[in-house]
């Protein structure tokens, strides 16, 4: 039996279920494309602060770069406040995210003393009703 098959997430559809995860730190574009022309059927980009895309911080800014041939992609926004996770969401958007994915599962204190990461898990029904 296998265990690669087709995926699909809403709208989204990739032809396999091997996912690169998302990994702060170590991966970058052209990691991603590696890693697609080896098979995968979807990367995720490291996560990428909506704080610092609200105040134009130029590194977070060019983290949403997304190459031509790195497709599908998933773009992940860490945030607190519902304003800035939209706004960063509609970025990551417009450079051409297929995806895009909500960290509520980061441990780090540094992240989480900012309300962000797994401590959005502390009100479920709030972040699954917000309109982000
Ligand atoms: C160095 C490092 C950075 C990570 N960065 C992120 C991240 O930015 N976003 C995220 O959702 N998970 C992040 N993770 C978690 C991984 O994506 C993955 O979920 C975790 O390592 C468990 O996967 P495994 O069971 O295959 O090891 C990171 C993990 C590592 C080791």
């Amino acid at each position: 039996m296998s265990y690669i098959h087709p995926l699909k997430i809403g709208n989204f559809s990739a032809p396999n279920n091997l996912v690169l995860a998302p990994m702060a730190g170590i991966t970058d574009t052209p990691f991603h494309i590696l890693c697609l022309k080896g098979g995968a059927g979807l990367v995720c980009a490291e996560m990428v602060s909506a704080h610092a895309l609200h105040y134009g911080n130029p590194k977070s800014g060019r983290m949403l770069t997304v190459a031509e041939k790195e497709h599908p992609v998933s773009m992940q926004i860490f945030g607190a406040d519902e304003q800035t996770i939209q706004e960063a969401a509609r970025q990551a958007q417009a450079q051409g995210a297929d995806i895009i994915d909500l960290n509520a599962g980061c441990p780090v204190k540094k992240i989480n003393k900012a309300g962000a990461g797994c401590v959005l898990m502390k009100d479920e029904l709030k972040l699954g009703t917000r309109k982000y």
